[in-house]
């Protein structure tokens, strides 16, 4: 009974794995869509405003303000948080299962390298996310004063100058950003795939579109997200 339950509670935390991963998998497309609009050259329009500088501080003031945004924010910091902690105990639950390797197990043969590092991989998503919210996101909803004036007379916080200097300025911090979106991608290439596998979508035809789906998107979106901050630093 107690085996059951335990190994009801393990699948249970698959299923919320499963399901907060996909929605993050969404958050990233959204969020860098919204990032592309970082590369808009800085230029000044009628020598008033500078068109990227209005635009996106207009995209993160909607972002910051608009109820239903505010809502899937939310939902994005719960997935995150729950995403963390139940990757982190089935971790943990995994290990105690097994806590010696089978003489001889082994596991390059029986599994790809990511699927056996996802909770290291998840570790260090989850710092660079930590490093990375307190340098923007903390600073549009803590630092920041309303004083950037929009050309329809509301007045925002200049977010700006925040996102695009930090790049700009720095070619560590750039390199930085650079070299986080490798784990990003390496934990996506097993998680995409693994979450459908986890609903249960296993048929064979439907395997190998999703498995592709999975790799291109680990590929794509990482390598999109790393393209922004390079493309400020050397190029705009
Ligand atoms: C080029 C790379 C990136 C840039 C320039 C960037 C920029 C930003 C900015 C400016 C904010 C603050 C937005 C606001 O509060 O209005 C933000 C928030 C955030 N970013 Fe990123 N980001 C990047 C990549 C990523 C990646 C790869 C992840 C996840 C692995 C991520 C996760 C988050 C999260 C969770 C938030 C908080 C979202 C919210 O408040 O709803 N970002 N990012």
């Amino acid at each position: 009974m107690a085996k059951s339950a335990l190994l009801k509670s393990s699948l249970a935390k698959k299923y919320w794995m499963a399901a907060s991963g996909l929605f993050l998998c969404l958050f990233l497309v959204g969020h860098l869509l919204g990032n592309f609009q970082l590369m808009i050259k800085p230029v000044a329009e009628n020598g008033i405003a500078n068109i990227a500088q209005e635009q996106f501080n207009f995209y993160a003031h909607f972002m910051t303000t608009n109820p239903l945004v505010k809502v899937l924010s939310y939902v994005t910091y719960l997935s995150i948080l729950f995403h963390a902690v139940d990757g982190i105990l089935l971790t943990i639950q995994n290990k105690k299962a097994r806590p010696v390797d089978y003489v001889k197990n082994n596991p390059s043969a029986n599994s790809v390298w990511t699927s056996r590092y996802m909770g290291i991989l998840g570790t260090l998503i989850l710092v660079f996310i930590i490093i990375h919210m307190y340098a923007f996101w903390g600073a549009m909803h803590f630092r920041l004063e309303p004083n950037y004036v929009l050309v329809d007379g509301t007045i925002v916080k200049d977010l700006y100058p925040e996102v695009f200097g930090a790049f700009k300025n720095s070619l560590g911090y750039t390199l930085l950003y650079v070299v986080c979106m490798f784990p990003i991608g390496f934990h996506l290439s097993h998680g995409f795939a693994s979450a459908f596998q986890t609903f249960g979508l296993n048929h064979k035809k439907y395997n190998s579109i999703i498995k592709y789906t999975g790799l291109a998107f680990s590929i794509l979106v990482p390598a999109a997200f790393a393209i922004i901050p390079l493309y400020i630093h050397f190029i705009l």
